[in-house]
């Protein structure tokens, strides 16, 4: 299995809004199967599709860790349908913004429509962990990242590190070209 780039803070793809996904065949299946592997091998518990580049609107997610055998969850098209009016925190973490976490609040239970790996129609009621998962990757669909929640002051500084990041590693990069 070919393990896909994941897209970094700031690259503006991250900003771009994801289209709806007409049509669940092979060909999408197999993009699911390669976020899949990506997201495990980062290791992540939630990816978008638009984190490798791609703007549809998929999300692969499992929650379980290591705790069990896997329990992967395709969500094709998601959309919420109601959130809670109560709320919990988590320390969210995001593979296109690595070694970064910060605390972010948000409905603590959320219940989501999507359309499955078999492009089938489904519902769940998702809580706690999975409740802030779905939104966190759902935001990604609409360009929006967990930073966003933050202060102006927190969020820029977490943009300028890594764009600064970035730039020294675009200046490496042209002197391996040089040599
Ligand atoms: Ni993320």
């Amino acid at each position: 299995m070919e393990l896909l780039d994941i897209i970094k803070l700031p690259d503006p793809v991250l900003r771009k809004k994801s289209a709806a996904v007409e049509q669940v065949d092979d060909d999408l299946r197999r993009l699911l199967d390669a976020m899949l592997e990506t997201m495990y091998e980062a290791p992540g518990i939630g990816l978008a599709a638009i984190q490798v580049g791609v703007p549809k609107r998929i999300i692969t997610i499992d929650t379980t860790r290591d705790e069990g055998p896997r329990k992967p969850l395709y969500l094709i098209n998601p959309e919420i349908l109601t959130l809670s009016d109560d709320r919990s925190t988590y320390e969210e973490g995001c593979l296109s913004i690595p070694d970064y976490f910060a605390e972010i609040e948000r409905p603590a239970s959320a219940r989501v429509r999507y359309v499955d790996y078999d492009g089938k129609q489904q519902e769940l009621q998702a809580d706690e962990l999975l409740a802030t998962v779905i939104q966190h990757e759902i935001d990604h669909l609409n360009g929006v990242l967990f930073v966003d929640y933050l202060s102006k002051l927190k969020r820029d500084l977490v943009i300028r590190k890594f764009t600064k990041a970035a730039r020294l590693d675009e200046r490496e990069k042209r002197k391996h070209v040089a040599l």
